[in-house]
Parts: structure tokens; C-alpha cells; sequence
């Protein structure tokens, strides 16, 4: 079992100083629009990524009129206990705080305490452009592989290394090839392998999309997550090759793993182009359940759930699906949010889940 039994929060967002317990496994928030419940949500995510889930700065997670925050959560995972203190100074700076020792590096925690989060604006990974979709495998296989942040950064860091030595290239009307073929071998070695990374986990997840949508939808439709990467069709130091006059005239690196995409598709088709609202937001909860179970059978538990706003979502019998799973057949703890506690209450009696109803004022 892995959850989190309390948390306080300091000069973060709209609380001042806060302190919450969760006795239970399943925890219903609730209360009006802008009393907190997305913050607190966002809290326990920081604790577990050590940023917030809504790409906010720290900085603006600080309580206007304040400085620095600080959240604590006290953790149980398989039999042990844990404390992590996440801090951001006056000065700015942030810390993160595992057993009452220093984190050195915030990449290495992410992971240790998996968690997903599903929150209302996160349609846009199946409407949004090809980052979006990156930017939820590149989180995923974060939590997965310690490694894989790691290399990925490293990636960033050379393409933007390589981006401004062709700037420089095209300004100086000069080329260091022998540079160039330094930052084109730096850039392979770490591209090759997220590529490979990316390629192996999109083959076992696209099974657990396609479960969970049916599982979900009770429908025998099948969408498809189709993992295409320009690495697919040749090997990353040829493409450098054969694009390096198009990049030296363009001033940046035009094709690589940044250029990733996951197709969704549905008989073919374009989902994004033929899906309704409601298979769109199905495909979401299925995007993000499979990312629960993939995680959960990486780590030999299930990861903390996190799911915003639920009811606005999927329509009464979508909904109930969704929640028999999450609350019954998961065993892993599980926090929602809605703005009318009665609604809460109702699901759960209707499921059958002993339910701990937080109501926010
Ligand atoms: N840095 C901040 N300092 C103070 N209040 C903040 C800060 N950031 C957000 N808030 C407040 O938090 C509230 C929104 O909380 P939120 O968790 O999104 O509400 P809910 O999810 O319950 O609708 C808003 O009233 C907003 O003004
Ligand atoms: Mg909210």
C-alpha cells in the first residue's frame, strides 16, 4: 500500500497554513469554485514531482503577499513510513527533503512516489498539438525509469547547444564541421536511446489504452496510439546527415525525437477529427488509466490518484464505470474533487465505497 496520511501546507496559494489528514483510502473534496481544491491537489502532486502539475512557476505557487512556501507530507509505502518537505526559500530557491535528507538532485525523486494526475484541461492531449502527447510520454517514462529524465535533459541540452552553433553558423557565415560533428554525435547517442525507450513502452502500453477505453465505454471500439518518430524509418546520425545544409539554412535542428509524435486514431481515422466529446474524454481516462497500470506494475503497487473535477467530465454511466474501477477494483488511494459534496457522497454509497468527505470553506 502506498498513500499519504497527512499533509500541511504553508503560504502556498491560497493557504495560509493548512494541515489535512487522510485516513482513508479514498478521499472526496469538496466545495465551492476557487476554494482550494485544485491547489490541493497540485500540493501532493508537488510533494511527489517536486513541481506543479499545471506547468505553474514556483513562484506563483507562492501566496501572493508572502515568501517562500513550504508543503510536508508524511507517506506510507509498503510498511515504512516517510516524511518529504518540499521548500521554496525567500530567496527562491527550492528544496526537496526525503526522510529529513537533502534531495540533490529533484530527478531522481521522481518516481519514488508515482502519482497521476487527471485534471479537466487535459483534453488537450488528445486535441492539442504532437507536444502535448510528448510531453505525457516523456512524464510517464520518467516516473518509470529514473535514467530516462536524465538522458532527456541531456537531449535538451545538446539540441539547444546545436540550435545556437547553427545561429552562429549562419551569422559568421562559418562551420566548425569538426564541432558540429562533436554536437551530432552527443545528440545521436541521447536521442537513440529515449527513441528506443519511447519505442519499446509504446508497444506494451497500447494494449492498456485499448482495455481501459473498453473498460470505460463498454463498447468494443478500438482506438489506436500509433508511436512515429522520423527515428523509425532511419538511424538519427543519418538524418543529421542528410538535413545538415537544411539545418545550417534553417538555423535549427529540423528532425529528431523532438519531433515524436503518438497518433490516436479510430478506424483509421484522425481521432482528434471524427471523435465526439465524449470519446475524446474517454480516450483521456484511457490514456491515463493505462498510465496508472503501467506504473502500478513497475512499482508493485499502485500509484496515488489524483482526479480533478471528475464529474464535469463523462456522462452518468462513463462516469460510473470509471469510478468502479478507480475506487473498487484499484486498491490504491485515490483523491477526487466536486463542487457539491452530495454528488460525492451519492456515487460512493451507489459503488458501495467507504468514502472520507473533505469539505473545503
Ligand atoms: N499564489 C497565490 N496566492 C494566493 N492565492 C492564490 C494563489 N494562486 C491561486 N490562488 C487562489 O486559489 C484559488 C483557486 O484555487 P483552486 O484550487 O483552483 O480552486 P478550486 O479547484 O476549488 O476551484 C483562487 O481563489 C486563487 O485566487
Ligand atoms: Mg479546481
Amino acid at each position: 500500500m502506498f498513500q499519504i496520511n497527512h499533509i500541511s501546507l504553508t503560504q502556498f496559494r491560497n493557504y495560509s497554513q493548512q494541515a489535512f489528514s487522510f485516513p482513508k483510502r479514498v478521499v472526496g473534496l469538496c466545495g465551492s469554485n476557487g476554494i482550494g481544491k485544485t491547489n490541493l491537489l497540485d500540493a501532493i502532486y508537488y510533494l511527489c514531482f517536486t513541481r506543479s502539475y499545471f506547468s505553474r512557476t514556483d513562484a506563483g505557487s507562492v501566496q501572493i503577499g508572502s515568501q517562500g512556501f513550504r508543503l510536508e507530507g508524511d507517506w506510507h509505502q509498503e510498511g515504512l513510513e516517510h516524511k518529504t518537505v518540499c521548500i521554496v526559500r525567500e530567496t527562491g530557491k527550492k528544496e526537496l527533503w526525503v526522510d529529513q535528507e537533502i534531495c540533490p538532485k529533484f530527478s531522481a525523486h521522481i518516481g519514488r512516489f508515482p502519482v497521476v494526475f487527471i485534471a479537466p484541461d487535459d483534453v488537450i492531449l488528445i486535441t492539442g498539438g504532437a507536444e502535448e502527447r510528448r510531453r505525457f510520454m516523456d512524464t510517464l517514462l520518467s516516473q518509470l525509469y529514473p535514467e530516462y529524465l536524465k538522458i532527456l535533459i541531456r537531449y535538451n541540452k545538446i539540441l539547444q547547444e546545436r540550435n545556437s552553433f547553427l545561429k552562429r553558423a549562419a551569422e559568421s557565415n562559418q562551420v566548425d564541421t569538426g564541432l558540429l560533428e562533436i554536437l551530432d554525435h552527443q545528440l545521436t547517442e541521447a536521442g537513440t536511446i529515449i527513441f528506443s525507450e519511447r519505442k519499446k513502452f509504446m508497444e506494451s502500453f497500447l494494449p492498456e489504452v485499448q482495455h481501459f477505453y473498453a473498460v470505460i465505454t463498454s463498447s468494443a471500439e478500438k482506438p489506436v496510439v500509433a508511436y512515429s518518430s522520423p527515428l523509425l524509418e532511419r538511424s538519427f546520425q543519418d538524418i543529421l546527415l542528410q538535413n545538415r545544409t537544411r539545418d545550417l539554412a534553417m538555423q535549427r535542428t529540423s528532425s529528431g525525437i523532438h519531433r515524436d509524435e503518438l497518433e490516436l486514431k479510430l478506424n483509421d481515422e484522425s481521432f482528434r477529427n471524427i471523435a465526439s466529446q465524449g470519446q475524446r474524454k474517454s480516450l483521456l481516462f484511457a490514456l491515463k488509466l493505462a498510465e496508472f497500470n503501467v506504473l502500478k506494475k513497475a512499482k508493485g503497487f499502485p500509484p496515488l490518484l489524483l482526479l480533478d473535477d471528475i464529474f464535469e467530465k463523462l456522462d452518468e454511466t462513463r462516469m460510473q464505470n470509471l469510478l468502479h474501477w478507480v475506487c473498487r477494483e484499484n486498491t490504491g488511494q485515490v483523491f477526487l474533487t466536486d463542487t457539491h459534496c452530495d454528488r460525492i457522497k451519492e456515487v460512493m454509497q451507489k459503488i458501495e465505497v467507504d468514502c472520507q468527505l473533505i469539505e473545503l470553506s
